[in-house]
């Protein structure tokens, strides 16, 4: 039986039906809104508002839930790999030991690059942004598979995936070895995800770089913990750019562009910064938490559009973060500093009332650090993680035969209309 919501404008009372998701969240089908009432909804930053059903990922903010395709973040974080997380988003089951083989061996098929794209990075200045790289270069994939341009079908869109999830890691090194100016190392299909994207990264030609087990782990676990989180600001982007039928490399290329700012995949950096003002004197905690209040910064970390709640990715992290450390016998002055900053802000009414706590950026980054990844490699980091999520939701809604275009309306507050004036009349001489 539909529920109904009514809504009474100008004494008439409008019949929008109602519909309840698999987990007992409500919404209100206002897709005849505007041709019943001739109004539209307002809602800036899209905080009350659902842009499609999605069976990938589950989120309760309130009670600090994460799950992808039903499985709590906190198993497959667990017991996890991040191929077989990347296939349950995109596929909706956790692969068979066939399925798996199947899909590493097409990954490791598709870690290089064309060489004609290796000469793209000869044009980017050492200084350039990582982020800059990975976007221009993910989205120079549709050259070079112009077959894979326009999907068609389920092998093609599994082998677009393939391609860009493989790829990203070996375009993601490559932008750090052209930083560093050393060699571009080339993949290893002998080696596991993880472990192949760390030699691209840290081996040397006559030094192949070996990490520990921990290191692999822990690389492993912030990738999974990054794979997908619904509708956040830069799936939402991939979504909306895929819903035009941009291609699927296109569309991760803007997702990529969306993750890059500092209110959301920027902010793994955000915090590090923030962390290194605390270490060198420049700020202390106190200070922080008095600028936070006045308004004079954010603090980077912490506050979550959905999770009302601790993250329990940052849960999971900080943990990670104390482990790692521990297995390596060694000791970051940074995580010290977060642990003290974290505890006085959550001591504090001004984030108890609007409920901000520690989200999924606050500790990453110090697992990165422990890795030796560069900060302003860090972004990057979530963005490979997240390949995954944003590839299931562009298939999602590629499956959807009802998909529309997404194209919000406005509510237009500029000048009523108005006849233009002649150049002439403004003194304008066109020469
Ligand atoms: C990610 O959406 C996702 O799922 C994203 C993500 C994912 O996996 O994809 O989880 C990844 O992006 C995590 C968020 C990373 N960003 C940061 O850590 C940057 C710092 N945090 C924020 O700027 C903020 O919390 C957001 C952007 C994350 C959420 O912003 P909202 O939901 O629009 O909240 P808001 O800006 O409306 O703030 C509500 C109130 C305001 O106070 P009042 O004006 O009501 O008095 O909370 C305050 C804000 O000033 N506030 C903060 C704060 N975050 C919110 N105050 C200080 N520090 C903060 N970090």
């Amino acid at each position: 039986m539909t529920k109904i919501a009514y809504l009474t404008i100008d004494g008439t009372v409008y019949e929008l039906p109602m519909f309840e998701g698999s987990e007992g969240e409500r919404a209100i089908d206002i897709t005849q809104l505007r041709s019943l009432s001739g109004c539209i909804t307002y809602d800036p930053g899209f905080a009350n508002t659902g842009s499609c059903r999605s069976a990938i990922t589950f989120v309760d903010g309130e009670k600090g839930i994460l799950r992808y395709r039903g499985y709590p973040i906190e198993q497959i974080a667990a017991q996890g790999s991040f191929i077989e997380t990347a296939m349950l988003l995109i596929f909706g089951h956790l692969p068979s030991k066939e399925e798996r083989s199947c899909f590493r061996e097409l990954l490791g098929g598709q870690e290089l690059l064309h060489e004609g794209l290796r000469h793209h990075f000869e044009g980017f200045p050492s200084k350039g942004d990582p982020m800059a790289i990975l976007s221009a270069v993910i989205n120079s994939l549709g050259c070079y598979h112009p077959e894979l341009v326009d999907i068609e079908n389920e092998e093609e869109f599994t082998m677009a995936a393939a391609k860009i999830i493989s790829k990203v890691r070996t375009i993601a090194a490559w932008a750090y070895r052209k930083s560093k100016g050393l060699p571009f190392m080339y993949p290893n299909p002998a080696l596991s995800y993880c472990r192949n994207f760390l030699h691209m990264m840290f081996s040397i030609p006559n030094r192949f770089h070996e990490p520990s087990q921990e290191a692999v782990r822990a690389l492993t676990l912030f990738f999974i913990l990054h794979a997908d989180h619904e509708q956040n600001c830069s799936c939402s982007t991939v979504r909306m750019v895929g819903s035009t039928q941009a291609s699927l490399f296109a569309s991760v290329s803007a997702g990529i562009c969306a993750l890059w700012g500092r209110l959301h995949g920027g902010a793994n950096a955000g915090v590090i910064r923030m962390l290194h003002r605390i270490r060198d004197g420049q700020m202390s905690i106190p200070t922080v938490i008095e600028k936070v209040k006045n308004r004079e910064m954010r603090l980077m970390g912490f506050g979550h559009r959905i999770y009302k709640n601790y993250d329990p990715r940052a849960k999971i992290l900080k943990q990670a973060a104390h482990e790692l450390l521990e297995k390596m016998g060694r000791h970051d002055e940074l995580l010290d500093i977060a642990l003290n900053l974290a505890a006085a802000a959550m001591a504090d009414d001004y984030f108890a009332e609007r409920k901000l706590y520690p989200n999924v950026d606050f500790y990453s980054g110090l697992i990165l650090r422990a890795l030796n990844i560069p900060v302003n490699m860090f972004p990057v980091m979530f963005a490979i993680g997240r390949m995954p999520g944003w590839i299931a939701h562009w298939y999602e809604d590629h499956q959807n035969p009802t998909l529309r275009i997404h194209r919000p309306r406005q509510i237009y507050i500029g000048e009523p209309k108005r006849d233009y004036i002649p150049m002439e009349e403004r003194g304008i001489i066109d020469g």
